[in-house]
């Protein structure tokens, strides 16, 4: 396993193709449209994926016999140990779940220190089912959901004075919903901040890091938010179906036991979200995967590179007429996902549709958040600068 390098390090290595055809190399890409569509989910490297059909094979295999007789006692155990290394938190705080949705939801729905006429937080950013988990608190525990949309072109400032404003204009808040990086834009929050007027005015955060593992350098326990849920199919290349939840240790009683947990390890963080037999030899890739983020240069590397070609594409069609770019220009606040609109065209899926039409690009179109529908571009580990020339070229031409 490599060491993460200095940031200065990982700047140089963002711009060395050389280094990047020799990743781009370790994974299997289908041929077919330019996929500006990596904010869906990640693709697992060759070395991954082969050890994920050989333990899909093994445990078909074997059966019950290694998962009662191994998995269950040892393998179990290891894989924890290896994601709380991961995270870089105490084993007991964090446990696998099947999804961030999972992870999120199960925070969200067994969180149990409201009182009657407690208020809860979210904001226009926020992933939709989050948002939906959070309205559900107002029918079944009876708080009152407060829903704020950010100011937009958004800055550092405006975020925090956003959730300052809430915090001072709100005082029955009990609980909010922080989005690391939001899938509408892919701003990316101050969350350190933010969870410390939270935590001034007695608010509790769920963190949502679903975009954040992988690619943003952080470390969870200085965030500040007691609890939070990440999932690792995105940036960490594993495996679809592997989420984690975190929950910070002197917390562990604000959450419930899941409705079918209760006598389940009542201690233990496991017990917080559902219990169903895991995708186990998904769990079992876990030690491939962490090898090769560590690998590639960890989060650090694969972050600059990220941003490095976000810059890329970014730079050169900002200043064109006919083309907001809604993700600001502040390093501190964007990662890999940047959204735009095309502002002389009103309908942006027919734009989205025209660029896979006649460009052969594949984005997305997001909306939902304050400031409007928007085209969703994110490059991957195989994204060349080809790939952004092409993009640059049809934005130019589609923007007039
Ligand atoms: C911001 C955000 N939160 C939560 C999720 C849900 O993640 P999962 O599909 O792992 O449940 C997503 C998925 O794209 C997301 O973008």
């Amino acid at each position: 396993m490599s060491t993460c390098p200095a940031l200065h390090d990982a700047n140089t290595l963002a711009r060395d193709e050389g280094y990047w055809q020799r990743i781009a190399a370790d994974y299997e890409v289908e041929p077919g449209p330019i996929n500006f569509e990596y904010g869906y989910f990640g693709r697992m490297t060759r070395t991954v994926a082969e050890q994920y059909q050989q333990n899909i094979a093994f445990i078909n295999r074997s059966n019950s016999l290694h998962v009662r007789q191994q998995f269950e006692q040892q393998d179990n155990l290891r894989i924890h140990a290896a994601l709380a290394e991961l995270v870089q938190v105490a084993p007991e705080t964090v446990a696998l779940t099947q999804s961030a949705s999972a992870a999120l939801q199960s925070l969200i729905r067994n969180y149990n220190a409201f009182k009657p006429g407690d208020q809860v937080l979210i904001s226009d950013l926020e992933y939709d089912s989050i948002q939906n988990a959070m309205r559900w608190l107002a029918r079944n525990r009876g708080v009152e959901v407060i829903e704020i949309s950010h100011p937009h072109p958004a800055s550092h400032d405006s975020l925090l004075q956003s959730y300052e404003s809430a915090l001072l204009r709100y005082p029955r808040l009990k609980l909010m919903v922080l989005t690391h990086v939001t899938h509408r834009t892919g701003l990316v929050m101050p969350v350190q901040a933010i969870a410390a007027k939270a935590r001034a005015a007695g608010v509790d955060v769920v963190l949502d890091g679903a975009h954040a593992l992988g690619q943003l350098d952080f470390r969870l326990d200085e965030l500040g938010v007691a609890f939070a849920g990440y999932n690792l199919q995105k940036w960490m290349g594993a495996p679809l179906s592997l989420g984690v939840i975190y929950i910070q240790q002197d917390r562990l009683q604000a959450i419930d036991p899941d409705m079918a947990a209760l006598d389940y390890l009542p201690h233990s963080i496991q017990s917080r979200t559902p219990y169903g037999t895991p995708n186990i030899p998904a769990w079992l890739t876990l030690p491939t995967v962490f090898a090769e983020h560590q690998a590639m240069g960890g989060s650090t590397v694969k972050g600059a590179r990220l941003k490095y070609l976000r810059d890329l594409w970014v730079s050169q069609v900002q200043e064109l007429d006919g083309i907001e770019v809604l993700t600001p220009d502040d390093p501190r606040l964007y990662s890999a996902i940047t959204s735009f609109r095309f502002t002389r065209h009103a309908d942006q899926q027919a734009m989205a549709q025209r660029l896979l039409d006649e460009y052969n690009l594949f984005t997305v179109v997001r909306a939902g958040s304050a400031c409007g529908p928007c085209i969703r571009v994110t490059p991957g580990f195989t994204t060349t600068l080809e790939e952004v020339r092409v993009l640059v070229g049809a934005l130019a031409e589609l923007s007039r």
